[in-house]
């Protein structure tokens, strides 16, 4: 429930139809002109029966009918796509090793083949081995021919070096970012030509949270075509603009992505620069990385990868003491961030078994040098975020 507004008086012809102790009017409507209005979130999983609220809007109000159909969507908007696309023009996008550029890519490349030029950065600030898992997916199994690869590591964290800020991490990171991929563009259009769109995998919420979230990357959206020449302005696609993630998942499946990149927990644009507390530097990343890979396996092998919503591991800056054999340590602390949710705008913290608990924190203060305390996080969203930064 939203409590920052409250509707003091109701239009003429429409009726109170729920209450609470602290808001007089929680839900009210019109029968003759079917309107309708709840102060309440009915899309939560939070809300009781907010489904069925919706439910009954959707199917015995507004009387829609069921008629999507994943399997018609793909090839219709395959069709769309070579309708949009000419013959001869060629299509760049950027991957990023989540599902939704993933599933934007496939399809595209079914449509129109090579000539979809996609572009991978490492910006170093990946996953454990994330770099080689995604060259291997569509270079080597899904045969894209115009896969480009940019180690692009060392600049990344030159431009980041004693940045704190969170904002300032993201928008040093957006900017390098398209900075990078707009001179491949161009290096790509010297050597193919016709580099006429730009296609990203913006899904149905990235849209619909625009304006709720603070998250930079999509203020960065709005940048693209930074660097590029007048003559060079790239057209934008997004195929997966309608959809909702679990819909991208399906189709992701179904055009045969491996369910082990379908199925990843969501990572942030910006990556491990927002889990790495402070500034960041190549040691802290290496340790978060095998902190992070520590947690990630134990939390495969005891089955609850796919229970969770995320599952990752914070570099805190700030030592504490500790003590191993004889000898006192004073090293840095991390902090273990597990969460069940639907879709991230509300989400709870997994009540993780203590004896798995123990078994991640001893395995990391065991095998990451540097690291001498594990803390588990114990905040829901709301009040906190699922990343720290
Ligand atoms: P918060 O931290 O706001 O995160 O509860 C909600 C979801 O969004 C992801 N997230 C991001 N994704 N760029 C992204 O692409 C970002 O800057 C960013 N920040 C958070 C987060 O992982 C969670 O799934």
């Amino acid at each position: 429930m939203s409590h920052g507004d409250q509707i003091i008086k109701l239009p003429d012809g429409f009726e109170v139809y729920a209450k609470t102790e602290n808001c007089p009017i929680a839900a009210y409507g019109n029968e003759e002109y079917k309107l309708y209005g709840v102060q309440f979130h009915p899309e939560v999983t939070n809300t009781p029966k907010g489904n069925i609220i919706l439910e009954n809007f959707v199917f015995k109000i507004a009387k829609c009918k069921k008629e999507w159909k994943l399997k018609d969507w793909i090839t219709q908007s395959i069709n769309d796509i070579k309708k949009i696309i000419g013959a001869e023009d060629k299509v760049v996008l950027g991957l990023s090793g989540g599902v939704d550029s993933a599933v934007a890519a496939v399809l595209l490349h079914e449509a129109i083949g090579e000539r979809l030029h996609s572009i991978f950065v490492n910006n170093g600030l990946l996953r454990k081995n994330e770099e080689i898992q995604v060259q291997k997916t569509f270079k080597e199994n899904l045969k894209f021919k115009n896969f480009h690869y940019i180690d692009a590591k060392d600049l990344f964290l030159e431009r980041l070096k004693g940045v704190e800020d969170p904002e300032e991490k993201r928008r040093i990171i957006g900017y390098a970012f398209i900075e990078i991929f707009e001179k491949k563009t161009i290096e790509l259009e010297r050597k193919f030509s016709n580099m006429k769109y730009l296609a990203q995998g913006t899904i149905y919420p990235d849209r619909v949270e625009t304006s709720a979230t603070s998250h930079a990357s999509v203020k960065i959206k709005s940048h693209h075509n930074l660097t590029l020449p007048d003559n060079m302005k790239l057209k934008l696609i997004e195929p997966l603009k309608e959809l909702y993630k679990d819909e991208v998942r399906k189709i992701g499946i179904k055009l045969g992505l491996p369910k082990k990149l379908i199925n990843r927990h969501p990572f942030p644009g910006p990556g491990l620069a927002v889990r790495c507390i402070g500034p960041i530097n190549k040691e802290r990343l290496e340790m978060l990385r095998k902190a992070d890979q520590i947690l990630i396996e134990e939390i495969k092998n005891a089955n609850m990868y796919d229970k969770l919503w995320q599952a990752f591991v914070v570099f805190l800056p700030f030592k504490t003491v500790g003590v191993m054999g004889d000898y006192r340590t004073y090293e840095y602390a991390c902090a273990i961030r597990a969460v069940e949710s639907q879709d991230a705008m509300t989400a709870t913290f997994a009540k993780l078994d203590w004896k798995l608990l123990e078994k991640i924190s001893t395995r990391i203060i065991n095998e990451v040098k540097g690291i001498n305390r594990v803390v588990y996080d114990i905040s829901n969203k709301p009040p906190s975020t699922i990343e720290y930064e």
